[in-house]
């Protein structure tokens, strides 16, 4: 059996995320493909709970190796009993964030270094990576204007925007270092214009991987 197609989806705050996965699912499901679609931090139980650590707003000021360790102890728990065993049974997982997330939060954002990440990435994921990443792109300013209209922000997201423009820069960076898995979609259009571009490419890339 061939393994499953790895897909993540990446960008900083209120850029989209939820609703274009939801049309990624539909274009995959439309081709009779078994889809897991799950999240990180997040995704099993544990890791679930994990999440909710790192969110959390807190007095004590939460050290950021301690955070990038978390990350990537819900990583190890989510790759392998849910993302790895899906796969491998030949389904596919679309994925809303993954290691990019921690480059460019943990890494541009905190200010860690990125080999530090690169060699626990290695450790955790022993070369598996996404097949492609979607990454959905805004201006700072746009994005946390629209998640600051939704609820109440978390502790990633009540961050200054000098964060958060860290965080885009974090994501090109990773875009330079592996050009040909990602897949960058300027998120600031209309969303009608946006899934058009979304479609048009991952028919593509469905085409090719299909055939
Ligand atoms: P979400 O809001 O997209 O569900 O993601 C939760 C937050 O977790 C988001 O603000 C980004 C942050 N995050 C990291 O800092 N590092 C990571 O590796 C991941 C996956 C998420």
């Amino acid at each position: 059996m061939q393994p499953g197609k790895f897909i993540t989806v990446e960008g900083t705050e209120g850029v989209g995320k939820s609703t274009n996965i939801e049309l990624i699912k539909n274009l995959i499901e439309a081709r009779n493909i078994e889809l897991v679609i799950t999240r990180e931090p997040g995704g099993t139980p544990l890791a679930e709970e994990i999440r909710e650590l790192l969110l959390e707003k807190r007095e004590e000021k939460f050290d950021p190796t301690a955070e990038l360790l978390l990350v990537f102890a819900a990583r190890a728990q989510h790759l392998n009993t849910v993302i790895l065993p899906a796969l491998n049974e030949g389904k596919w997982v679309l994925c809303d964030r993954f290691t990019d997330a921690t480059f460019a939060y943990q890494g541009a954002g905190r200010g860690l270094p990125w080999d530090t990440i690169s060699e626990l990435e290695q450790l955790v994921q022993k070369g598996r990576q996404p097949d492609m990443t979607l990454l959905l792109d805004i201006s700072v300013r746009i994005g946390l204007e629209r998640a600051s209209a939704r609820a109440e922000l978390d502790r990633f997201e009540s961050e200054k925007i000098e964060f958060f423009e860290r965080v885009r820069q974090g994501y090109h960076e990773r875009v330079k270092q592996r050009p040909e898995i990602f897949f960058v979609v300027d998120a600031g259009k209309s969303l009608e214009q946006v899934q058009t571009v979304i479609e048009r490419q991952l028919e593509h890339q469905l085409d090719l991987w299909c055939s």
